[in-house]
């Protein structure tokens, strides 16, 4: 083993077929009818979603990329030097790139992804343009407990969530506090912690973000079909449902659903899930926090909100957590 594929040893806990199947199997027995939002990023859906990045409709990738790009010196003097980093969905790894750039001597970089393919190829594309980052990746789904792998070479001297995307905002709001302690726990003592979560607007730009004009987001939601029918031999019309985006102000989240077209059922093996026409799987749902609002919730999971950068317009916010 060369000391680059050495380098990029990665660790692997894709979810199997199994843990697919069993998702399919209890989200479509379920009233309402849904299915975890983890499984739309497969190679092609983390290919898609990459494509809805760059859409005109979709502000949310471009705005905390400016941020970013304005803000990263401060926000690593804040991190400080040697530090190693945790990036939860780190996908193409286009916004580390910013943030491992403004640090001082970053001593690892560990990238977790539910898709393999995605990860891979962004950890060897990372590993070419910072040689001596030691890059640690790991596959699996960090809506659940991981451990973080062996770090070689020195002991970073801060630990560093990184958290951007507004990817928080796919969990429940006491998931998301759920998931801010454990990754508290998983960081330790010291640590720091940077999450982006976009924020409350208008309807209409938000209704637009998730259901764009060239139908970018209608084949990423309706991937989630494409899959179960590849993966798992299910049999469904993949043209009898569509994909639609709703702003739910009571929840303040954007849910996407993919709606019956008709009567019908998908059959998965001996089961039959039957549809009325109209009804939906609830397959997302991104939640937007003001700033206080998001403060509050991140002081319950046990962190302290210590910074908010936001963009001119108000758009989209980075916070940066201390553990004390
Ligand atoms: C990557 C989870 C943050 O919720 O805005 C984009 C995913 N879904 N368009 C989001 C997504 C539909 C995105 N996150």
């Amino acid at each position: 083993m060369t000391a680059r594929t050495d380098m990029l040893r990665l660790h692997d806990l894709e979810p199997t077929t199994g843990e697919f199947r069993r998702a399919v199997i209890d989200g479509l027995g379920a009233t309402p009818k849904t299915l975890p939002c983890k499984f739309l990023y497969d190679g092609e859906g983390s290919r898609l979603f990459e494509a809805i990045c760059d859409l005109p409709e979709y502000y949310p990738t471009r705005t905390e990329l400016a941020i970013l790009g304005d803000r990263a010196p401060e926000m690593a003097a804040e991190i400080g030097s040697r530090a190693g980093i945790v990036e939860f969905g780190s996908g193409a790894g286009i916004k580390i790139r910013l943030l491992l750039a403004a640090l001082d001597a970053p001593a690892a970089y560990i990238p977790v992804d539910i898709s393999r393919e995605a990860l891979v190829a962004a950890a060897r594309a990372l590993a070419a343009d910072f040689p001596g980052l030691h890059i640690a990746p790991v596959c699996a789904d960090y809506t659940r407990p991981f451990a973080l792998p062996a770090i070689g070479g020195r002991m970073p001297e801060t630990m560093a969530g990184f958290f951007p995307g507004s990817t928080i905002g796919n969990f429940a709001p006491s998931e998301a506090v759920a998931f801010l302690a454990r990754a508290r726990r998983l960081l330790g003592a010291g640590a720091v912690m940077l999450v982006g979560a976009d924020l409350p607007k208008d309807r209409a730009v938000l209704e637009a973000a998730y259901d764009d004009a060239a139908g970018v987001t209608a084949a990423f939601n309706r991937n989630l079909l494409v899959r179960m029918r590849r993966e798992l031999g299910a049999e469904l019309d993949l043209d009898g449902f569509r994909h639609e985006a709703r702003w739910c102000p009571r929840h303040r989240r954007v849910e996407m659903h993919l709606v019956s077209l008709s009567r019908q059922e998908i059959r998965l093996g001996a089961h039959r899930f039957p549809f009325e026409r109209g009804e939906t799987i609830h397959t997302e749902s991104s939640h937007k926090y003001a700033v206080p609002e998001f403060r509050a919730l991140a002081g319950r999971s046990g962190w302290l909100p210590a910074r908010t950068w936001t963009d001119a317009g108000d758009r989209f916010a980075v916070h940066l957590l201390r553990t004390g």
